[in-house]
């Protein structure tokens, strides 16, 4: 294994009622990477990130961290897996009854054991960090969506990932509001975080990616650099994906 390569994913296959959402998926993410999933509703790019860290477990495949494989029958050695791969989805998964502060320190109690006090202040630093310093008291309910996205986004740096999974993280959010969680996102990027993410904002892709996967019916069918796989006359299928969403507006 390359030293630099913190995931790596080999031959993910995923049946659901009888139908085959994840064919023979494979990635590999190095250190500082952000890798970023493209392609149509439905092709797999969920299913994908969630059975990178068994939300979804695949029915074959494996899945390594820094070189050490994945037992997903070991509940402990799983649990240590989740805590180093941080999550975020596109409905943010925050609870409502919860501050922004408490979301992000009743990981850090649970999780890592650590005092109260303690994690109020490793909570604070966090939310610091995606610009939400002043609104660590208020609720889910009292944030708008960009800031609760960026909530989620402290509470899953707070565990020291090694990497990030994003699924279309701005998804759910109104077009004003996207603009600030790209920018915690680009500033992760630049600050040499690992990241996979599902987007389908091109843009971003474009300027970001390192690598841009493009995924359908269940299948990684094109890899490569987003100058190379977007150019004009590539004959991708990512470049006419792209072109398409163009087109309708996105
Ligand atoms: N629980 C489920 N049972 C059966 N099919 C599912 C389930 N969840 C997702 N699917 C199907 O899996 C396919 C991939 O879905 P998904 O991973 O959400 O795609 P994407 O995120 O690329 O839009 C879709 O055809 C979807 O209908
Ligand atoms: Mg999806």
């Amino acid at each position: 294994m390359d030293q630099h390569t913190v995931l790596r994913v080999e031959g993910i296959c995923k049946k659901l009622d009888g139908k085959t959402i994840l064919d023979n998926c494979s990635l590999t993410v190095n250190r500082g990477e952000l890798k970023v999933l493209i392609g149509p509703s439905g092709a797999g790019k969920s299913t994908l990130l969630q059975s990178i860290n068994c939300l979804i477990p695949p029915d074959s495949g494996e899945i390594y961290l820094e070189g050490c494989q994945l037992d997903r029958t070991d509940k402990v050695a799983l649990c240590a897996f989740r805590t180093q791969v941080g999550m975020i989805f596109q409905d943010f998964n925050l609870f409502d009854h919860l501050t922004a502060e408490a979301n992000v320190a009743i990981a850090l109690r649970k999780v890592r054991g650590m005092k109260a006090d303690e994690a109020r202040s490793r909570a604070q630093e966090e939310l610091a960090r995606v610009g939400l310093a002043r609104r660590t008291q208020l609720y889910p309910a009292q944030l708008s969506g960009g800031q609760k996205q960026r909530v989620a986004i402290a509470r899953a740096l707070a565990m020291d990932p090694k990497v990030i999974l994003l699924d279309e993280p701005t998804s759910a959010l109104d077009p004003e509001l996207v603009g600030e969680v790209l920018a915690v996102i680009r500033d992760l990027a630049s600050g040499g975080m690992t990241m996979v993410m599902a987007t389908h904002q091109m843009d971003f892709a474009r300027a970001l990616a390192t690598e841009i996967l493009f995924m359908e019916r269940g299948r990684i069918i094109e890899q490569g650099a987003p100058n190379v796989l977007l150019a004009e006359g590539s004959g991708t299928r990512t470049r006419d994906f792209c072109q398409r969403l163009l087109e309708m507006g996105a």
